[in-house]
Protein backbone atom coordinates (compact mmCIF):
# COMPACT_ATOMS: atom_id res chain seq x y z
CA UNK A 1 0.00 0.00 0.00
CA UNK A 2 1.38 3.81 -0.99
CA UNK A 3 1.57 6.00 1.84
CA UNK A 4 2.39 9.85 2.32
CA UNK A 5 5.16 10.41 4.53
CA UNK A 6 5.86 13.69 5.66
CA UNK A 7 9.55 14.46 4.47
CA UNK A 8 9.51 18.13 5.57
CA UNK A 9 8.02 20.55 7.45
CA UNK A 10 8.99 24.62 7.33
CA UNK A 11 7.06 27.83 8.56
CA UNK A 12 7.26 31.65 8.19
CA UNK A 13 5.78 34.48 10.19
CA UNK A 14 5.83 37.89 8.96
CA UNK A 15 8.56 40.30 11.37
CA UNK A 16 5.86 42.83 12.22
CA UNK A 17 4.51 41.82 15.50
CA UNK A 18 1.21 43.61 17.33
CA UNK A 19 0.97 42.61 20.94
CA UNK A 20 -2.26 42.95 23.07
CA UNK A 21 -0.88 46.07 24.50
CA UNK A 22 -0.40 47.91 21.43
CA UNK A 23 -3.50 46.35 20.09
CA UNK A 24 -5.02 48.06 22.56
CA UNK A 25 -4.40 51.62 22.03
CA UNK A 26 -6.30 51.19 18.96
CA UNK A 27 -9.07 49.01 20.00
CA UNK A 28 -11.33 48.94 23.32
CA UNK A 29 -10.20 45.91 24.74
CA UNK A 30 -7.12 44.80 26.72
CA UNK A 31 -4.13 42.29 26.92
CA UNK A 32 -5.81 40.94 30.19
CA UNK A 33 -9.22 40.26 28.13
CA UNK A 34 -7.60 38.69 25.67
CA UNK A 35 -5.24 36.55 27.55
CA UNK A 36 -7.83 35.46 29.78
CA UNK A 37 -10.74 34.73 27.22
CA UNK A 38 -7.82 33.38 24.04
CA UNK A 39 -4.55 32.70 25.08
CA UNK A 40 -3.27 34.91 22.37
CA UNK A 41 -0.34 37.39 23.42
CA UNK A 42 0.55 38.63 20.13
CA UNK A 43 0.05 38.28 16.40
CA UNK A 44 2.21 38.85 13.10
CA UNK A 45 0.58 40.89 10.98
CA UNK A 46 2.33 41.26 6.95
CA UNK A 47 3.05 44.39 6.27
CA UNK A 48 1.44 46.26 3.19
CA UNK A 49 2.42 45.49 0.58
CA UNK A 50 3.03 41.63 1.62
CA UNK A 51 0.86 38.72 0.11
CA UNK A 52 -0.23 35.55 1.41
CA UNK A 53 1.87 33.80 -1.41
CA UNK A 54 5.03 35.57 -0.43
CA UNK A 55 4.60 33.75 3.30
CA UNK A 56 3.81 30.62 1.62
CA UNK A 57 7.01 30.71 -0.51
CA UNK A 58 9.43 31.07 2.63
CA UNK A 59 7.37 28.69 4.29
CA UNK A 60 7.50 26.52 1.27
CA UNK A 61 11.25 27.10 0.77
CA UNK A 62 11.60 26.11 4.66
CA UNK A 63 9.55 23.03 3.74
CA UNK A 64 11.78 21.89 0.94
CA UNK A 65 15.17 22.44 2.60
CA UNK A 66 13.79 20.37 5.59
CA UNK A 67 13.05 17.35 3.44
CA UNK A 68 16.14 17.78 1.03
CA UNK A 69 13.91 18.10 -1.78
CA UNK A 70 14.14 20.12 -5.06
CA UNK A 71 11.05 21.98 -6.27
CA UNK A 72 11.36 20.46 -9.52
CA UNK A 73 10.70 16.82 -8.44
CA UNK A 74 7.12 18.15 -7.35
CA UNK A 75 4.30 17.14 -8.97
CA UNK A 76 1.46 19.28 -7.04
CA UNK A 77 1.27 21.78 -5.08
CA UNK A 78 -2.30 22.57 -3.41
CA UNK A 79 -2.41 25.99 -1.31
CA UNK A 80 -4.79 25.50 1.65
CA UNK A 81 -6.17 29.48 1.93
CA UNK A 82 -8.90 31.51 2.13
CA UNK A 83 -7.20 34.72 1.67
CA UNK A 84 -5.68 34.43 -2.13
CA UNK A 85 -3.41 36.98 -3.27
CA UNK A 86 -6.29 37.58 -6.11
CA UNK A 87 -9.90 36.17 -6.47
CA UNK A 88 -7.80 34.40 -9.65
CA UNK A 89 -5.77 32.89 -10.38
CA UNK A 90 -5.04 30.63 -7.56
CA UNK A 91 -2.39 31.52 -4.61
CA UNK A 92 -0.75 27.74 -5.53
CA UNK A 93 0.43 29.04 -9.38
CA UNK A 94 1.50 31.97 -7.43
CA UNK A 95 4.22 29.42 -5.36
CA UNK A 96 4.65 27.40 -8.60
CA UNK A 97 5.94 29.98 -10.44
CA UNK A 98 8.09 31.13 -7.45
CA UNK A 99 9.35 27.77 -6.40
CA UNK A 100 10.76 27.08 -10.44
CA UNK A 101 8.06 24.56 -10.97
CA UNK A 102 7.57 24.31 -14.47
CA UNK A 103 5.81 20.74 -14.04
CA UNK A 104 2.76 18.90 -12.72
CA UNK A 105 -0.09 20.86 -11.06
CA UNK A 106 -1.13 23.75 -8.36
CA UNK A 107 -4.26 24.55 -7.20
CA UNK A 108 -6.16 26.22 -3.70
CA UNK A 109 -8.28 24.30 -1.09
CA UNK A 110 -10.71 26.66 0.16
CA UNK A 111 -12.24 25.33 3.72
CA UNK A 112 -11.57 27.99 5.91
CA UNK A 113 -9.44 27.02 9.31
CA UNK A 114 -9.82 23.88 8.55
CA UNK A 115 -7.92 23.95 5.31
CA UNK A 116 -4.96 22.44 6.18
CA UNK A 117 -6.77 19.39 6.86
CA UNK A 118 -8.54 19.31 3.60
CA UNK A 119 -5.58 19.61 1.66
CA UNK A 120 -3.33 16.57 3.45
CA UNK A 121 -6.92 14.62 2.67
CA UNK A 122 -6.26 16.10 -1.28
CA UNK A 123 -2.52 15.53 -0.96
CA UNK A 124 -2.90 11.75 0.20
CA UNK A 125 -5.33 10.83 -1.89
CA UNK A 126 -3.17 12.09 -4.66
CA UNK A 127 -0.46 10.23 -3.79
CA UNK A 128 -2.26 6.82 -3.08
CA UNK A 129 -4.11 6.87 -6.00
CA UNK A 130 -0.96 7.18 -8.07
CA UNK A 131 -1.61 10.38 -9.45
CA UNK A 132 1.43 12.15 -7.41
CA UNK A 133 4.73 10.98 -5.81
CA UNK A 134 5.90 14.50 -4.32
CA UNK A 135 2.94 17.01 -3.47
CA UNK A 136 3.61 20.72 -1.54
CA UNK A 137 1.16 21.20 1.13
CA UNK A 138 0.92 24.64 1.86
CA UNK A 139 -1.12 26.91 4.07
CA UNK A 140 -1.09 30.13 4.10
CA UNK A 141 -3.04 33.43 5.28
CA UNK A 142 -3.05 36.94 5.76
CA UNK A 143 -5.99 36.84 7.40
CA UNK A 144 -5.39 40.92 8.90
CA UNK A 145 -7.14 41.91 5.26
CA UNK A 146 -10.44 40.46 6.13
CA UNK A 147 -10.63 41.87 9.24
CA UNK A 148 -12.67 44.62 11.02
CA UNK A 149 -10.92 46.52 12.78
CA UNK A 150 -13.52 48.26 14.67
CA UNK A 151 -14.64 45.11 16.06
CA UNK A 152 -13.04 43.75 19.11
CA UNK A 153 -14.76 40.60 19.37
CA UNK A 154 -12.99 39.23 16.05
CA UNK A 155 -9.73 41.57 15.40
CA UNK A 156 -8.57 40.66 18.50
CA UNK A 157 -8.29 36.99 17.53
CA UNK A 158 -6.45 36.51 14.09
CA UNK A 159 -3.08 36.69 12.20
CA UNK A 160 -1.24 36.34 9.33
CA UNK A 161 1.31 33.52 8.90
CA UNK A 162 2.26 29.94 6.32
CA UNK A 163 3.05 26.56 7.14
CA UNK A 164 3.94 23.69 4.88
CA UNK A 165 4.85 20.26 4.47
CA UNK A 166 6.54 17.89 1.52
CA UNK A 167 4.52 14.40 1.56
CA UNK A 168 6.21 11.66 -0.73
CA UNK A 169 4.92 8.28 -1.27
CA UNK A 170 6.40 5.64 0.40
CA UNK A 171 5.87 1.62 0.36
CA UNK A 172 3.61 0.62 3.59
CA UNK A 173 1.93 -2.68 4.27
CA UNK A 174 -1.07 -1.40 5.17
CA UNK A 175 -1.20 -1.65 8.83
CA UNK A 176 -1.20 1.45 10.97
CA UNK A 177 2.34 0.54 12.02
CA UNK A 178 3.16 2.10 8.84
CA UNK A 179 4.91 5.75 8.83
CA UNK A 180 2.67 8.55 7.30
CA UNK A 181 -0.91 9.53 6.65
CA UNK A 182 -2.91 6.53 8.34
CA UNK A 183 -6.19 8.14 7.65
CA UNK A 184 -8.00 11.69 7.41
CA UNK A 185 -11.24 12.60 8.51
CA UNK A 186 -13.04 15.91 6.86
CA UNK A 187 -16.39 16.92 7.13
CA UNK A 188 -19.15 19.81 6.45
CA UNK A 189 -22.46 21.28 7.65
CA UNK A 190 -23.36 24.42 5.21
CA UNK A 191 -26.58 25.01 7.23
CA UNK A 192 -24.46 26.92 10.28
CA UNK A 193 -22.28 28.94 7.55
CA UNK A 194 -24.40 31.87 9.49
CA UNK A 195 -22.07 31.08 12.31
CA UNK A 196 -19.02 32.20 10.56
CA UNK A 197 -18.63 33.37 7.34
CA UNK A 198 -17.07 37.16 5.45
CA UNK A 199 -20.12 39.21 4.59
CA UNK A 200 -18.57 39.87 1.37
CA UNK A 201 -17.19 38.51 -2.13
CA UNK A 202 -16.97 38.38 -5.89
CA UNK A 203 -21.06 37.13 -6.74
CA UNK A 204 -22.66 39.09 -3.64
CA UNK A 205 -21.25 42.76 -3.16
CA UNK A 206 -18.27 42.49 -5.47
CA UNK A 207 -15.72 43.54 -2.58
CA UNK A 208 -13.77 41.47 -0.03
CA UNK A 209 -16.13 41.98 2.71
CA UNK A 210 -15.32 41.57 6.36
CA UNK A 211 -14.89 38.28 8.70
CA UNK A 212 -18.11 38.21 11.65
CA UNK A 213 -18.63 35.26 13.84
CA UNK A 214 -21.12 34.20 16.47
CA UNK A 215 -18.15 33.69 18.88
CA UNK A 216 -20.00 31.72 21.34
CA UNK A 217 -21.78 29.25 19.10
CA UNK A 218 -18.03 28.57 17.28
CA UNK A 219 -16.78 27.76 20.50
CA UNK A 220 -19.52 25.76 21.61
CA UNK A 221 -19.72 24.02 18.29
CA UNK A 222 -15.57 23.63 17.84
CA UNK A 223 -15.50 21.63 21.27
CA UNK A 224 -17.63 19.04 20.13
CA UNK A 225 -16.98 18.47 16.09
CA UNK A 226 -13.29 18.17 16.64
CA UNK A 227 -13.58 15.92 19.42
CA UNK A 228 -16.05 14.02 17.37
CA UNK A 229 -13.12 13.89 14.62
CA UNK A 230 -10.52 13.18 16.79
CA UNK A 231 -12.17 9.62 17.85
CA UNK A 232 -13.52 9.13 14.45
CA UNK A 233 -9.68 9.49 13.30
CA UNK A 234 -8.58 7.36 16.17
CA UNK A 235 -11.26 4.37 15.76
CA UNK A 236 -10.65 4.06 12.08
CA UNK A 237 -6.93 3.44 12.62
CA UNK A 238 -7.88 0.84 15.38
CA UNK A 239 -5.67 2.87 18.15
CA UNK A 240 -7.13 4.52 21.44
CA UNK A 241 -7.06 7.75 21.38
CA UNK A 242 -4.93 8.01 24.63
CA UNK A 243 -1.80 6.01 22.67
CA UNK A 244 -1.64 9.30 20.22
CA UNK A 245 1.70 11.11 21.19
CA UNK A 246 1.25 14.38 20.31
CA UNK A 247 -2.01 16.66 19.24
CA UNK A 248 -1.47 19.30 16.93
CA UNK A 249 -4.84 21.53 16.81
CA UNK A 250 -5.69 24.51 14.58
CA UNK A 251 -4.99 27.54 17.31
CA UNK A 252 -7.60 29.47 17.40
CA UNK A 253 -8.31 29.77 20.91
CA UNK A 254 -6.41 27.88 24.30
CA UNK A 255 -9.83 27.38 26.12
CA UNK A 256 -11.21 25.77 22.91
CA UNK A 257 -7.91 23.36 23.06
CA UNK A 258 -8.25 23.38 26.86
CA UNK A 259 -12.25 22.04 26.51
CA UNK A 260 -11.00 19.60 24.03
CA UNK A 261 -8.58 17.77 25.63
CA UNK A 262 -10.55 17.53 28.65
CA UNK A 263 -13.71 16.08 26.98
CA UNK A 264 -11.49 13.47 25.74
CA UNK A 265 -9.23 12.96 28.91
CA UNK A 266 -6.49 14.29 26.68
CA UNK A 267 -3.38 15.08 29.05
CA UNK A 268 -2.79 19.15 28.11
CA UNK A 269 1.03 18.10 27.72
CA UNK A 270 0.46 16.25 24.75
CA UNK A 271 -1.45 19.09 22.96
CA UNK A 272 1.07 21.35 21.28
CA UNK A 273 0.07 25.02 21.54
CA UNK A 274 1.40 28.24 19.63
CA UNK A 275 -1.66 30.31 19.88
CA UNK A 276 0.06 32.47 22.10
CA UNK A 277 2.79 33.74 19.83
CA UNK A 278 0.27 34.14 16.72
CA UNK A 279 -3.20 33.71 17.38
CA UNK A 280 -5.49 32.10 14.95
CA UNK A 281 -4.03 31.78 11.50
CA UNK A 282 -6.48 30.01 9.78
CA UNK A 283 -5.26 27.26 7.55
CA UNK A 284 -1.66 27.91 8.36
CA UNK A 285 -1.94 27.11 12.50
CA UNK A 286 -1.72 23.49 12.14
CA UNK A 287 1.50 23.25 10.30
CA UNK A 288 2.82 26.69 12.43
CA UNK A 289 2.21 24.29 15.05
CA UNK A 290 3.66 21.40 13.42
CA UNK A 291 6.78 22.82 12.71
CA UNK A 292 7.35 23.97 16.39
CA UNK A 293 7.17 20.72 17.37
CA UNK A 294 9.22 19.45 14.53
CA UNK A 295 11.67 22.21 15.39
CA UNK A 296 12.32 21.39 19.10
CA UNK A 297 12.64 18.09 19.10
CA UNK A 298 9.01 16.92 21.00
CA UNK A 299 8.25 15.15 17.67
CA UNK A 300 10.08 11.85 16.92
CA UNK A 301 10.34 9.56 14.38
CA UNK A 302 7.55 6.89 14.74
CA UNK A 303 5.13 8.97 16.80
CA UNK A 304 1.60 9.19 16.61
CA UNK A 305 0.66 12.85 15.64
CA UNK A 306 -3.13 13.78 15.00
CA UNK A 307 -3.66 17.28 13.19
CA UNK A 308 -7.07 18.47 13.73
CA UNK A 309 -9.07 21.88 12.90
CA UNK A 310 -12.80 23.47 12.74
CA UNK A 311 -13.46 26.48 10.73
CA UNK A 312 -16.35 28.30 8.53
CA UNK A 313 -18.69 26.82 6.44
CA UNK A 314 -18.70 24.98 8.93
CA UNK A 315 -16.23 22.38 8.23
CA UNK A 316 -13.72 20.83 10.48
CA UNK A 317 -11.45 17.24 10.41
CA UNK A 318 -8.78 15.19 11.95
CA UNK A 319 -6.03 13.40 10.37
CA UNK A 320 -3.97 10.85 11.77
CA UNK A 321 -0.12 10.31 11.10
CA UNK A 322 2.99 8.10 11.66
CA UNK A 323 5.91 10.40 11.88
N1 LIG B 1 -11.98 43.13 24.54
C1 LIG B 1 -12.71 43.41 25.62
N2 LIG B 1 -13.98 43.01 25.75
C2 LIG B 1 -14.51 42.30 24.75
C3 LIG B 1 -13.79 41.97 23.59
C4 LIG B 1 -12.48 42.41 23.50
N3 LIG B 1 -11.70 42.17 22.45
N4 LIG B 1 -14.58 41.25 22.79
C5 LIG B 1 -15.76 41.10 23.40
N5 LIG B 1 -15.73 41.75 24.60
C6 LIG B 1 -16.78 41.85 25.60
C7 LIG B 1 -18.16 41.61 25.04
O1 LIG B 1 -18.68 42.81 24.49
C8 LIG B 1 -18.93 41.16 26.27
O2 LIG B 1 -19.28 42.29 27.02
P1 LIG B 1 -20.69 42.36 27.81
O3 LIG B 1 -20.63 41.23 28.79
O4 LIG B 1 -20.66 43.70 28.43
O5 LIG B 1 -21.73 42.16 26.75
C9 LIG B 1 -17.88 40.37 27.05
O6 LIG B 1 -16.60 40.78 26.54
C10 LIG B 1 -18.00 38.87 26.91
O7 LIG B 1 -18.13 38.58 25.52
P2 LIG B 1 -18.39 37.10 25.02
O8 LIG B 1 -18.57 37.13 23.55
O9 LIG B 1 -19.47 36.50 25.86
O10 LIG B 1 -16.99 36.43 25.40
P3 LIG B 1 -16.58 34.92 25.33
O11 LIG B 1 -16.17 34.45 26.64
O12 LIG B 1 -17.57 34.11 24.55
O13 LIG B 1 -15.25 35.01 24.45
C11 LIG B 1 -14.48 34.63 22.21
C12 LIG B 1 -15.31 35.51 23.13
C13 LIG B 1 -13.04 34.75 22.64
C14 LIG B 1 -14.63 35.15 20.78
C15 LIG B 1 -14.97 33.18 22.32
O14 LIG B 1 -16.36 33.11 22.16
C16 LIG B 1 -14.30 32.29 21.31
O15 LIG B 1 -13.11 32.09 21.35
N6 LIG B 1 -15.03 31.67 20.40
C17 LIG B 1 -14.45 30.82 19.40
C18 LIG B 1 -14.29 31.62 18.21
C19 LIG B 1 -13.06 31.29 17.43
O16 LIG B 1 -12.03 30.91 17.92
N7 LIG B 1 -13.19 31.50 16.15
C20 LIG B 1 -12.13 31.36 15.26
C21 LIG B 1 -12.55 30.78 13.99
S1 LIG B 1 -13.31 29.26 14.21
C22 LIG B 1 -12.17 28.30 14.78
O17 LIG B 1 -11.09 28.51 14.40
C23 LIG B 1 -12.53 27.28 15.71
Amino acid sequence: MIRSVIAGVGAYLPDNVVTNAELAKKVDTSDEWIRERTGIRQRHIAKEGERTSDLAVEASRRALLASGIDAGELDLIVCATTTPDQTFPATATAIQARLGMIRGAAFDVQAVCSGFIYGMAVADNFIKTGMAKTVLLVGAETMSRLLDWNDRTTCVLFGDGAGAVVLQAAEGDGTNHDRGVLNTKIYSDGRLSHLLYVDGGPSTTGTTGHLRMEGKEVFRHAVTNISASIVASANEAGIPVSEIDWFVPHQANQRILDGTARKLGIDSAKVVSTVAQHGNTSAASVPLALATAVADGRIKKGQLILLEAMGGGFTWGASLIRW
